[in-house]
């Protein structure tokens, strides 16, 4: 069997650090419910969980650890602060605006969609002018009198390209409008601070970035505004009340949290920052080197690159010939042992606008583990499949 070569890092990182490992096993060993019976150990484990909302409002620049809320994923943050905005009944006269973009993933089209189907908003999806990224005057254009809120990815999954954040944010600012930011692509790989960016929810992933193991995300938040829970239960706080309690973080994180899970990306985090200068730098070196080798190729006619060629945060997404994406990267898998994501990586208006929807794309993402002689084996391996030569087997 050929060795792995795993180049599948925005699904999930596959490379997790040995402290992250040590956090996650030592919490294993002192387990008990945070926020919940008051004996000594349950002090201790809520005392961890609360140093890893530090960890986090720290990294984020956000303003109260307490407005720190965890989640399964960032999907889950989204639908948090999407549904906990907006799904309430208004009159068609006050009905909220909502503006994003055709490079959204499902976690922010299908909640959005699901509110238009309710008749709760009325939704603007932008496209870039400048057929690559997002700006502040492709969102400008739009801005009515009642919008309420900007939703839109940091960087695309699929294509790699970064919006304009700042200036995006600056415009929200002046408007009065809230911008909800969707960090799964970003989070670990750039430096985010949402009091001067001016985001008031960034949604994040730990096991893509921040190198954890799946199953904790969270929504960070940076408003007066909040958003209204969107699951009720036991929160350990005021247990006479049949309501809710309103006091973040516990009004949000209904059951018991995952503390295994929070300490593991805690120590995520803190290793990301440690390294972060370095490890950065190599994935932008490697990206260079990757769109390189994808341009050499676009050149000869074996592909097709759906990513701007100056991309920095390691994905790359292109088609080969005109095969099914999925096609070509089972062949990468099962012939060169060669991990990729083919298809539509959940974000249809995304492929609709580069006109791959039915294709998909091979999307090749990269973290500082990857290597150039990977990187060559990849290009190797899509001459070898596209010249429909013999495939080695081992
Ligand atoms: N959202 C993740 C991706 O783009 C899973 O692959």
């Amino acid at each position: 069997m050929r060795k792995l070569i795993y180049l599948d890092n925005a699904a999930t990182s596959h490379f997790k650090p040995r402290c992250v490992k040590k956090a996650f096993l030592k919490s294993l060993k002192t387990c008990a419910n945070p926020g919940r019976s008051g004996h000594k150990l349950s002090l201790k484990n809520a005392m961890e969980v609360y140093k890893a909302r530090e960890t986090i409002s720290n990294h984020f620049n956000c303003p109260n650890p307490n407005l720190v809320i965890f989640t399964k994923n960032c999907t889950e943050a989204l639908n948090l602060a999407i549904l906990g905005l907006l799904n309430s009944n208004n009159s068609s006269f006050d009905k909220k605006h909502v503006i994003c973009s055709c490079f959204e993933h499902n976690s922010v089209l299908r909640p959005l969609n699901y509110l238009v189907n309710k008749d709760l908003i009325d939704l603007t999806i932008i496209s870039p002018s400048n057929n690559k990224n997002i700006t502040d005057v492709d969102v400008k254009n739009f801005i009515r009198k009642n919008t309420f809120m900007v939703c839109l990815t940091h960087i695309s999954n699929v294509s790699g390209a970064e919006n304009e954040i700042e200036n995006i944010g600056k415009l929200c600012k002046q408007k009065n409008v809230l911008f909800l930011l969707d960090c799964a692509q970003s989070a670990g790989h750039k430096k985010i601070d949402m009091q001067k960016l001016n985001i008031n929810f960034l949604a994040f992933a730990g096991h893509k970035g921040f190198f954890s193991p799946q199953g904790i995300g969270g929504l960070v938040i940076n408003s007066t505004v909040l958003p209204n829970p969107i699951n009720y239960g036991g929160t350990g706080t005021d247990s006479i009340n049949l309501s809710q309690p309103s006091s973040p973080p516990e009004c949000f994180e209904s059951g018991t949290i995952m503390t295994p899970l929070i300490n593991s990306l805690n120590s995520g985090i803190k290793y990301v920052e440690k390294h972060f200068e370095k490890h950065n730098k190599k994935v932008e070196n490697l990206t260079g080197y990757l769109l390189e080798k994808l341009t050499q190729l676009e050149t000869i006619g074996l592909i097709k690159l759906l990513s701007p060629t100056d991309v920095k945060y390691g994905v790359v997404s292109f088609n080969l010939n005109n095969y099914d994406s999925v096609e070509i990267s089972s062949i990468l898998d099962e012939k060169f042992n060669i991990a990729v994501r083919g298809g539509l990586h959940c974000a249809p208006l995304t492929h609709k606008f580069f006109n791959s929807i039915n294709t998909g794309a091979i999307r090749v993402s990269l973290n500082f583990k990857n290597t150039k002689r990977e990187i060559n084996k990849l290009i190797s391996s899509l001459k070898l499949i596209s010249k429909n030569k013999k495939i080695p087997t081992n």
